[in-house]
């Protein structure tokens, strides 16, 4: 099913959203093609873009806990998240171009539960930084506006 943007997916950072956005747009592109048949047709060209758009987000996600000092901890930890992504889309990839034949329902599965987990548990802090801000406790001027 085409995943449908839920509003527990806000994080209020309006940056972090419109890349997650862009991201259900990847993942319902995927699931369309899967509908049609090319599903297995498009499964690398769908790595690369997922790739691009890790580098992207995350290194988004991980300037903003920098910049908004985020607790160490779980910067470190988020960040760990991020790591262990990464090397499971390039694993994805590196057995496609290795010839396997991967399930395409199988990896949108994965990817699309990794990423609503990921939003709905990790991304949370996001929210927090948000409120922060709109309660005036956040004084960083370039703090993106919601
Ligand atoms: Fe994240």
């Amino acid at each position: 099913m085409h995943i449908e943007w839920d509003e527990r997916f806000d994080t209020g950072i309006e940056v972090v959203d419109k890349q997650h956005h862009g991201l259900i747009h990847i993942l319902n592109g995927l699931y369309d093609s899967i509908g049609k048949g090319q599903g297995e047709a498009v499964l690398l060209g769908i790595f690369g873009e997922l790739q691009r758009y890790a580098d992207d987000h995350f290194d988004t996600e991980e300037r903003l806990m920098k910049a908004q000092a985020v607790a160490p901890r779980h910067q470190a930890e988020h960040v760990i998240r991020h790591v262990a992504y990464r090397r499971r889309i390039e694993a994805y990839r590196a057995r496609r171009e290795a010839g396997e034949r991967l399930v395409p329902i199988q990896v949108l599965a994965f990817v699309s539960d990794w990423w609503i987990e990921h939003i709905l548990t990790c991304d949370r802090v996001f929210e927090s930084l948000a409120r922060d801000a709109r309660d005036g406790e956040g004084d960083n001027p370039s703090w993106p506006a919601r």
